[in-house]
């Protein structure tokens, strides 16, 4: 399976990328506005900070798909391993399959339904990203639109992964492992849940303390 972070904040991309075993780093333009600089220059430091081999996803913001096309391009200038994250709207599908064509690669983001993901995998996208939190919020279930796209693309586009997407809790990202995700994208608070539990820093100071009582240091 492949482990993301979803963000563009280079102090904690530094501090998880050495703790973590992740594949890479994913942005979206909302994350890129909370970082507060343009994706020409975080890039490259993104990349500094996660080394050569790891991949990262920066989103386009045109609303056609030939400017999206253009957009993808200049991107890849920046850095040019980059996979192109792509809205799984009618320009986007457009955009999507002319991406393929050049043999860029694509992720289709923003989806709702297992159906626009296998759309978006269809017209040649290698991930598709559903929006797990986003579905459950609206009174779906994200868990299922995880489960249902994962059959469909087994089924009928296997070279295209579910990179599941919008998280809020370790739960929600347990889960959708469990039914089958084989790639997901957590924001730094949910990364850093994982690992830290009271439960875990009573057990080592227990471990410290037991430790000095007998033999002093
Ligand atoms: C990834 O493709 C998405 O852009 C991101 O995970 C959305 O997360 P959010 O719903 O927390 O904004």
């Amino acid at each position: 399976m492949e482990l993301y972070l979803d963000t563009a904040n280079l102090t904690a991309i530094e501090r998880l990328s050495r703790q973590f075993p992740l594949q890479g780093v994913t942005t979206n333009p909302s994350i890129v506005a909370a970082a507060g600089k343009p994706l020409a220059q975080l890039l490259p430091a993104i990349r500094e900070l996660v080394g050569p081999r790891a991949r990262l996803f920066a989103q386009v913001l045109a609303e056609r798909a030939d400017e999206m096309v253009a957009e993808a391009q200049a991107l890849r200038q920046l850095d040019p391993d980059l996979v192109i994250k792509v809205p799984v709207c009618g320009e986007g599908l457009a955009a999507i399959k002319r991406l393929s064509l050049l043999e860029i690669p694509s992720l289709g983001t923003a989806v709702y339904t297992p159906m626009q993901g296998l759309l978006a995998a269809l017209a040649g996208a290698s991930y598709v990203a559903p929006y797990v939190n986003r579905i459950d919020a609206q009174g779906g279930s994200g868990l299922v639109a995880v489960r249902e796209l994962q059959q469909l693309l087994t089924l009928h586009a296997p070279h295209c992964q579910v990179l599941a997407a919008s998280f809020k809790t370790p739960r929600q990202a347990l889960d959708c492992l469990l039914t089958g995700a084989s790639a997901i994208t957590l924001p730094v608070d949910v990364t850093d849940q994982l690992i830290h539990s009271p439960a875990v820093d009573a057990a080592l100071a227990k471990f410290r303390l037991d430790w000095q009582q007998a033999f002093g240091a």
